[in-house]
């Protein structure tokens, strides 16, 4: 059968935070299939970047007083350093901050301009007064302008689900300076994306470019209509200038997936100077820059192709593997760039769900935010490749990490099953047979039976369904051990006349293991090639599943894998808590004191005096499930009930480290009823403008509930 020419892709991470076990998962599963292809003997390319422009980066700069050239030269180097720790085998890996990445959205843009698929529109947004800048919908919080809860973003609520523009809150503030942001008009450039409606719904209904839940989905975007898509931003912003305008640039999200283009143009280019050699050493600055070890290959015969990647009509496969949240960017607007601009479309866009933590959304407090850095000082790679392909298939749902489940899984299935074959087996050849395998094994039926099931495993491979491949394998795991248990070699050994029985079932235990590292090479590569060695085999093919390894001689086992203990994911959760306790000062964006107060915001002692402020002791403190931000409070007042008291502070606060304290409540505030049950009051905390962390406020011993502040 031909050879499949593929390039695949995940989402390039954005040059202003460290990679955490959410982008991590995406890229393993990538790196999975793009190794199964290689392993079918398919070409296949993955790159990934730098996703280099937009405020929040520009702002961390100036925060750091770094250019953000700067800033993210070095992201680049820790998300690829990151990356690697994990296995990833990129071919390449660029930025959208990139000279050929410009030339690519600018070519794009002008035919797009060309065609009539660019309008402009003057549209009011929110500008920072103080700052001068207008602001992103998450760089305005505020009071939901629909239930009243505090410290919204000014995009949706988390507490009531309302959307809204950010001018709608109650009270908006800008993050960067605690101002009350102004409504300021400015003329915005449009990508009109309506005009490609009908290519969109044929094409997301044809040759499964999207999965059908999640077409479905986006047809709830034709039935709302298609807006017009604003691909433009005022200066100040970090990204490309707009041509022949000024002081207006493209938003983030058109140059972010040209990215991917660009990056793989590196890949072509004859002279051949990527930045990075994947999977060597990470380049030094200045340091000379050396082809990757593919491209050279392809140099010398055939050049690899651009457009015979990205040309209209290309019958090379393009793969987006992303999370969901961004299906909107991937399924729409970039199908109808590249469709508007004359270049190909993507052949599939896979989407996977969010990664969850131990059930729940990966939280900074409980430390199940995990930085991929924090899990490679403590664990191996492997361990983490193995337990997502045993989670991951083609669908949407959100994939859960259970710490436990993980450890247990790995320990059993890795450790018990697959490792445990091989050392088993490996210490008779040793000991009684020289290392020598057999001339004939003792169940040639079963070896063939592991060697049939290769095509299932592929097809399961093949279809993103790894679950399903890690039950095959493990399936076979199981078989072989009980071969192994039901055979008795320790006892049959010291039988007179037994020794061959045993050395056949020996090498044919040795022989499943051989199949077995075949069929995990795309999820164990290191493994595999430890494997490798013992073997005394070179390179181990999809093909050398169906070969028996006879009269070969391998090497002394060597411990393949340690068992993961309780100590090292004990050591995961709580260095997490407190690299986020660390890093705190720097994520913040802004962290100015609160704004001096001004004169015309004076109120009088009769004002003050009609806020009820009480000691409070939280006697029950529990999250809400469904809002992100809300600890459930039991507050006791010295009334004849608690109050109910729905508290906006989840990120900075454990519910179960506030039971017992002492506070101060607002008493009589308006009962407001929401989503969740009546919220009967408020507890005050001290935070700054931006408001990352939060500072409960404790009264002296010797408070009581129910005491009037005052
Ligand atoms: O959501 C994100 O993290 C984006 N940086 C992904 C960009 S993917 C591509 F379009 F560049
Ligand atoms: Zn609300």
């Amino acid at each position: 059968m031909a050879k499949r020419k593929i390039l695949i892709t995940t989402g390039l991470p954005y040059a202003n935070g460290d990679l955490h076990l959410g982008h991590i998962i995406e890229q393993i599963q990538a790196d999975i299939w793009a190794r199964f292809q290689r392993l079918q003997g398919n070409t296949c390319y993955y790159v990934c970047g730098e996703d280099a422009h937009g405020t929040p980066v520009m702002l961390l700069a100036e925060k750091l007083g770094k250019t953000p050239e700067a800033l993210i030269a070095e992201f680049k180097e820790s998300h690829l350093r990151d990356s690697k720790g994990f296995l990833i085998q990129f071919d390449e890996y660029g930025s959208t901050h990139s000279e050929s990445n410009r030339e690519l959205v600018y070519d794009i843009y002008q035919k797009l301009k060309a065609a009539g698929h660019i309008s402009t529109k003057t549209i009011e947004q929110a500008f920072d007064p103080v700052k001068n800048i207008f602001l992103p919908d998450r760089f305005v919080k505020g009071a939901c302008p629909r239930c009243g809860a505090e410290d919204q973003y000014g995009d949706n609520c988390e507490a009531c689900g309302a959307t809204y523009s950010p001018m709608e809150l109650k009270n908006p503030k800008s993050v960067l300076s605690g101002a009350t942001p102004v409504s300021k008009a400015s003329e915005h450039f449009f990508f009109e994306i309506a005009h490609f409606e009908g290519f969109l719904k044929q094409w997301l209904q044809t040759d499964q470019h999207v999965s059908t839940p999640i077409a479905n989905k986006l047809q709830e975007w034709f039935e709302q209509g298609l807006q017009a898509w604003d691909i433009s931003r005022d200066a100040p912003y970090f990204g490309f200038q707009i041509p022949d305008v000024q002081d207006k640039y493209f938003y983030v999200w058109l140059d972010a997936p040209v990215g991917y283009m660009s990056t793989f143009k590196k890949l072509c280019d004859p002279k051949c100077q990527p930045n990075v050699v994947p999977n060597t050493e990470i380049p030094v600055p200045g340091a000379a820059n050396v082809c990757h070890p593919a491209v050279l290959e392809l140099s010398a015969a055939t050049a690899l192709s651009f457009d015979e990647f990205w040309g209209n009509g290309s019958t090379a496969e393009l793969r987006h593997f992303i999370g969901k949240d961004i299906v909107y960017f991937h399924s729409l607007f970039w199908p109808a760039m590249l469709h508007g601009a004359g270049f190909r479309t993507p052949s599939s866009i896979h989407v996977h769900g969010y990664l969850t933590v131990n059930g729940q959304k990966m939280s900074k407090s409980r430390g199940t935010f995990i930085q991929a850095k924090t899990y490679l000082k403590h664990l191996p790679p492997e361990a983490l490749r193995y337990y997502f392909a045993a989670k991951l298939n083609d669908g949407i749902e959100d994939i859960d990490l259970n710490l436990e489940e993980f450890r247990q899984k790995v320990n059993s299935d890795i450790v018990g099953k697959v490792v445990n074959i091989a050392s088993r087996a490996a210490s008779f050849m040793a000991k009684h047979f020289n290392n020598q395998l057999s001339t004939k094994l003792a169940d040639e039926k079963l070896f063939q039976h592991f060697a049939d099931e290769s095509k299932e495993i592929a097809q399961a491979y093949e279809a993103r369904d790894f679950a399903k491949a890690m039950r095959l394998i493990m399936a076979l795991a199981d078989e072989a051990n009980q071969m192994f248990d039901h055979a008795k070699p320790w006892a049959q050994i010291k039988v007179e006349g037994k020794a061959e029985e045993v050395h056949q079932v020996c090498s044919q235990v040795i022989n499943h293991f051989m199949q077995l590292m075949v069929y995990l090479k795309p999820v164990l590569p290191e493994i595999t090639n430890q494997a490798e060695r013992f073997l005394a085999v070179n390179d181990l093919a999809w093909e050398s599943a169906a070969q028996p390894l006879l009269n070969h001689a391998i090497h002394d086992y060597q411990a393949l894998f340690q068992r993961i203990e309780e100590k090292e994911i004990m050591s995961i959760v709580e260095e997490s808590k407190q690299a986020v306790q660390a890093e705190a000062p720097v994520a913040a964006v802004a962290s100015q004191p609160a704004a001096p107060v001004k004169e015309e915001n004076f109120i009088s002692i009769d004002d003050f005096m009609k806020v009820d402020l009480r000691i409070a002791k939280i006697i029950s403190a529990e999250p809400v499930p469904e809002a992100d931000k809300l600890i459930k409070l039991q507050l006791d007042i010295g009334e004849e009930k608690p109050r109910q008291v729905f508290a906006g502070i989840k990120a900075a606060f454990k519910p179960e480290d506030l039971i017992g304290k002492l506070t101060v409540m607002v008493a009589n505030l308006a009962p407001r009823k929401m989503r969740f049950g009546m919220s009967e009051g408020m507890v005050i905390v001290a935070s700054k403008p931006e408001g990352a962390q939060l500072y409960l406020i404790e009264p002296q011993t010797g408070a009581e509930p129910g005491m009037k502040v005052k």
